[in-house]
């Protein structure tokens, strides 16, 4: 049986820490947010970040942009954010519409004010060690384990998945933490073998339920970063919770586990942002 990482509560923590900050040392911190469409999701996750500033003391300015918004439109609005001395994040919601150049936006993004961690100058800083915004999930996901606690140092960490904002992000953070990391993803041979090996398992693999209690090694620690709507309504990760919660020594559920960690690093990257040296 396996005790349950509680993201919520560690979330939680993390915004209460933010908002003392904010008060305590008086700081004065805007985060723009740039929706373009009307993706009922992603109004979802903007009203949430919205909130979440609001909370901790943040002042939050928004642009919400119709579907056809040239690519050019947005480059410039981007531009006069960069310049505006008052913004010191800006947030652009993906996926954006198939006409605009993701790549581009997040480039046109200035690396000081890219709280999400996305443009290659931090992606590059992270890769080779430098302070720079790290991207949200996976920063909040060595949370989780810290606050856990968790000892990464010298343990083998399996990452399945290796997208640009998760699985590669998150292998370079472990590997900070000095884990010896392995990243499987869809051409990885004997996958359950080699999550075996793992005593940190993180999945970010985008199928539900596919890892279940035969990828796990016995007392592993097992973190889900997927999340999908059942056909019965309820919330599922990559993880098949039940089986593997019999071998897991500790487990991140969905819904509640690495789900609010997003926001709450959001948060704590706009609070934080400036002293990162960059
Ligand atoms: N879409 C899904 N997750 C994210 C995120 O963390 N940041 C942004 N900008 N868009 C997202």
């Amino acid at each position: 049986m396996s005790e349950i990482i509680d993201g919520k509560v560690i979330s939680n923590m993390i915004k209460d820490e933010c908002r003392q900050k904010v008060e305590k040392e008086g700081l004065k911190r805007c985060l723009a947010v740039v929706l373009v469409g009307d993706d009922p999701a992603s109004a979802v996750y903007v009203g949430n970040k919205k909130k979440a500033c609001e909370f901790v003391g943040v002042r939050s300015v928004s642009y919400e942009l119709p579907e056809d918004t040239s690519e050019e439109k947005l480059l410039s609005l981007i531009a006069d954010l960069n310049a505006d001395d008052e913004i010191n994040g800006i947030l652009v919601q993906l996926p954006l519409p198939k006409h605009i150049n993701e790549d581009r936006i997040i480039r046109a993004i200035s690396p000081d004010k890219d709280v999400d961690g996305f443009h290659p100058e931090n992606v590059g800083r992270l890769s080779i060690g430098q302070p720079g915004y790290v991207s949200c999930t996976p920063a909040g996901i060595i949370e989780l384990l810290k606050r856990s606690g968790v000892t990464i140092d010298g343990k083998s960490c399996v990452v399945i998945g290796r997208s640009n904002i998760v699985g590669k992000p998150m292998a370079l953070l472990m590997l900070r933490e000095n884990a010896t990391v392995t990243v499987c993803h869809s051409h990885t041979k004997d996958l359950r073998e080699v999550c075996q090996r793992a005593d940190i398992l993180i999945v970010a693999v985008g199928k539900p339920k596919m890892i279940d209690a035969s990828y796990i090694k016995e007392g592993a620690v097992v973190i889900d970063v997927g999340i999908h709507r059942m056909e019965n309504g309820k919330l599922c990760g990559d993880v098949d919770y039940d089986s593997a919660k019999e071998k897991a020594s500790l487990i991140t559920p969905v819904p509640g586990g690495v789900g609010p960690m997003t926001i709450a690093m959001l948060m704590k990257n706009v609070v934080d942002g400036g002293e990162l040296g960059i």
